[in-house]
Parts: structure tokens; sequence; C-alpha cells
């Protein structure tokens, strides 16, 4: 499969079939997060893989009772090591950083014929109790991992014109 048609094709799951995934496809999908640009190449990353079923159905609470995250065989912690550190474009290097990598995860699980779905709705002192991720670690970004039981239509985007400019930046 090609970039753009993972990129194309990918959808927010939210609903995960009892099927456990092989662990030769998390390794891959693991891989592409591993090998994400970072700013500087810092890496000041780590993802916490959890596959126990009674730490999910707790992570689903934690993440503000969205229940698809208890069904998932796997849930992802996209972690940053290093915090509060600030590029001079006045961006903060580890929510870009943590970003990219998991974009590229998520990307590289479409490509497996996994399921995932980007979590930002999560309470972020639970995930860390649950995961034991000690201070001043700070959790990113979350996602649950498995296969789509269900594959939803796609959610609309701006259009081309609506959202890209050339040479200058216009508004209209
Ligand atoms: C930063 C971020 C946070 C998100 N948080 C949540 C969330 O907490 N719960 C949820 O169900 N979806 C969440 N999503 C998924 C978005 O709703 C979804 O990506 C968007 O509606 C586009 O749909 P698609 O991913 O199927 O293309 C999040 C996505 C991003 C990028």
């Amino acid at each position: 499969m090609d970039v753009l048609s993972a990129i194309r094709e990918r959808r927010s799951i939210r609903n995960y079939a009892d099927r456990p995934v092989e662990s030769e496809k998390l390794e891959k999908v693991l891989e592409a997060a591993r090998l994400a640009p970072s700013a500087s190449n810092r890496q000041n990353w780590k993802f916490v893989v959890v596959q126990d079923r009674e730490t999910i159905a707790r992570l689903g609470d934690a993440c503000n009772g969205q229940a698809f995250v208890g069904q998932a065989p796997v849930f992802i912690a996209a972690c940053s090591t290093a915090p509060g550190s600030v590029m001079s474009c006045g961006q903060p290097r580890d929510t870009v950083d943590l970003s990219i990598a998991t974009a590229y995860l998520i990307l590289e699980a479409y490509e497996q014929g996994l399921g995932t779905c980007w979590l930002g709705s999560f309470n972020e002192g639970k995930v860390k109790r649950l995961l034991g991720i000690p201070d001043p670690v700070r959790v990113v970004a979350v996602t649950p991992l498995g296969y789509a039981d269900i594959r939803p239509k796609p959610t609309p985007r701006k259009t081309r014109e609506q959202i890209i400019s050339f040479e200058t930046y216009r508004d209209d």
C-alpha cells in the first residue's frame, strides 16, 4: 500500500473485534514510531504497550469512559520523557515529536490491517498511575489498537481551496 492510500483510507476505529493482535504486526507498528523524525533527533519518547485485559478495562475509565477503549486488545501510551522544551519557533518539542511518532504508528497500524483511534480525551493522572509512568514524563497521546469490528464511513475534510494558498497567506 502506498502512503497516500493509507492516509486516504485510514479511519478512527471505535469498535474492536475480540481478536488478538499478532506480535509481528505489533512490532511493525512500534517500529514505525521508533523510526519517526524528532526535533534535533532527540527521540525523547517512550511508548508503553498494554495488553493486560484488566488494565485496558481500567484505561477505558481513564479515557473519560470511552467504552471502546476497554474492548481493544492493545493500548499504547505515547509519552514524552523530556517535556517543557520549546523550539526557537515557539512550539513545544514534545507534543510535536510525539504527534509525528503517533501519526506514523497509526498509519503503519492501518497498513497492517489494524485499527486505532488517537485519543486526546483522557485523564493523564489516571493513565500515569495505571501504567506507573513517573514525573516529569507526560502522556501526549494514547490509542487503542486492534482489529476493527465496524469500518466507519469517511469523515469530511475541508477542500484544498479552503486550506491551501500559494506564495502568500490568503484568507479568502
Ligand atoms: C489530537 C486528536 C485527539 C482526538 N481525540 C479523540 C478522542 O478523545 N476520542 C475519539 O473518539 N476520537 C478522538 N480523535 C479522533 C478524531 O475525532 C478523528 O480523527 C476525526 O474525527 C477524523 O476522523 P477519522 O480519524 O476517522 O478520519 C482525536 C483525534 C486527534 C487527532
